[in-house]
């Protein structure tokens, strides 16, 4: 097949990827002409496990093509993907004009024969409709189409394998020559198809994000009450965990969700909500316990630290991944920093981004090791495997004092205890010496 994909993120890119990867030509529509030639020669710009070998062997064998022009690509796809962002607005309203304004450019070049015009970016409910609207009102007279919607669940950091081996493919559409296109298109993919309607298959990406933020809210709640109780909250969710219904995947608790969507969708939701007069505060406590969770390691860091000098570990939102994008450590640096400590940061990937905000204000280092020299504490933000597996004594050896603030849950109690640190992490006895 031929397919065209508007947008390279993290759900442009690696779609495209996975498809050329299946056989399928794919041109990949783009507006910076730098960005496209970094793509050509096999650079993915974010950082993704896998990626870049995927990128190159597509691109070697001629079925990536990446372009700024949608005369070309769309007018020879029988199925067009939108996958470009939609941040939030200040009112925590998804900001459509990207997706709407490629909707009217794919509109004025669709070809003659049947396109399938489909929604990956995460949209609220009746922006598909609104879509259909535009390309009805924008295409030639004789352009044949029909829209779906084929919301995304990959997840950064391991988005190839999401992508590859997903549990299930949501293809919602009025159309059933759309279905079957994509259909077709996600034949290698093993995961369960769920075909329905445009508005079901929107509310079936929000809902699954939502949940899955109320559980880590949820978490963090208890671990607020075991801190004031003496309560264990691993102990408490591992028990809870074991109840099918409920699962302990996703109820791990500590500085807070992150990322360029659970913060995102959450607020979209409530924001749609309010539109159709349904009461949020499900979804606003889910949004506040998220902020709480950040406000309570930081109370803890300012209340516990005699020093001005900090350490963190820990700047992307999560593992295997440079993105920083509502990152906690992005909220908590902005606040110490504000309070007047000096803090030196390390992250395996995520530096970058954090110097395009931060500039001069804070000290890089190179190696996690480096950032300790003389600190008055560490605090650790992203649970990265390099963190879980220092040499703890070392750590020790090159601080000012042994105190550690873990935003994680990585190290065992009993472990610190036995070192010799002060110990302060979520939800969990604090270790003090
Ligand atoms: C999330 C969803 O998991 C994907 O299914 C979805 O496709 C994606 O959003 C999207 O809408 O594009 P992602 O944000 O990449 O994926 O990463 P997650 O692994 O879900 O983690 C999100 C945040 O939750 C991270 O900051 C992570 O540290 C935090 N988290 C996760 C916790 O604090 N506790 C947990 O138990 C799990």
């Amino acid at each position: 097949m031929t397919i065209t994909i508007v947008g390279h993120g993290y759900v442009g890119l690696v779609s495209a990827c996975v498809f050329a990867d299946f056989g399928n030509t794919v041109y990949v529509v783009g507006h910076t002409p730098e960005k496209l030639e970094r793509l050509k020669n096999g650079d993915p710009i974010i950082y993704e496990p896998g990626l870049k070998e995927v990128l190159e062997k597509n691109n070697k064998a001629g079925r990536l093509i990446f372009t700024t022009d949608y005369v070309e690509s769309v007018s020879q796809s029988e199925i067009v993907f939108i996958t470009v962002g939609t941040p939030p607005k200040e009112n925590g309203e998804a900001d459509l004009s990207v997706v709407l304004k490629v909707a009217e450019e794919i509109a004025k070049n669709l070809g003659d024969t049947f396109t399938v015009v489909s929604c990956k970016s995460t949209v609220p409910v009746g922006t598909n409709k609104k879509i259909e609207e535009i390309i009805n009102k924008c295409k030639k007279g004789s352009a044949q189409f029909a829209v779906a919607s084929c919301p995304e669940f990959l997840r950064e950091g391991s988005a190839l394998h999401d992508t590859f081996h997903a549990d299930r493919v949501v293809i919602g559409s009025e159309s059933q020559k759309a279905i079957d296109l994509l259909l077709k298109v996600h034949t290698p993919i093993t995961g369960k198809k769920i075909v329905t309607d445009l508005a079901s298959a929107e509310l079936i990406k929000y809902t699954s994000n939502s949940v899955l933020a109320m559980k880590i809210s949820f978490a963090n709640l208890i671990s607020f009450y075991c801190e004031k109780t003496g309560a264990n909250v691993e102990l408490v969710l591992d028990a809870v965990g074991l109840d099918q219904r409920i699962g302990r995947i996703f109820m791990d608790p500590g500085v807070g969700y992150g990322g360029s969507c659970f913060p995102k969708d959450v607020k979209a939701l409530i924001s749609t909500g309010k539109l159709f007069g349904i009461d949020t505060q499900l979804l606003e406590a889910v949004d506040t316990i998220n902020e709480d969770a950040r406000i309570n390691l930081l109370n803890k860091i300012i209340a516990q630290v005699k020093g001005k000098k900090i350490a963190i570990w820990g700047l992307s939102f999560k593992p295997n991944t440079d993105d920083i994008r509502f990152a906690p450590s992005v909220d908590i640096i902005r606040a110490l920093l504000e309070k007047g400590y000096e803090l030196s940061v390390y992250d395996q990937e995520g530096m970058n981004n954090i110097k395009k905000i931060f500039g001069d204000k804070l000290h890089y280092v190179t190696n996690a090791y480096d950032a300790l020299q003389e600190v008055d504490a560490l605090v650790i933000l992203t649970d990265w495997n390099e963190f879980k597996n220092v040499d703890l004594n070392k750590v020790k050896k090159l601080m000012k004092q042994p105190l550690i603030f873990d935003g994680r849950n990585i190290y065992d109690l009993q472990t610190m205890k036995e070192l010799g640190f002060n110990y302060i992490s979520t939800g969990r006895a604090t270790i003090s010496l």
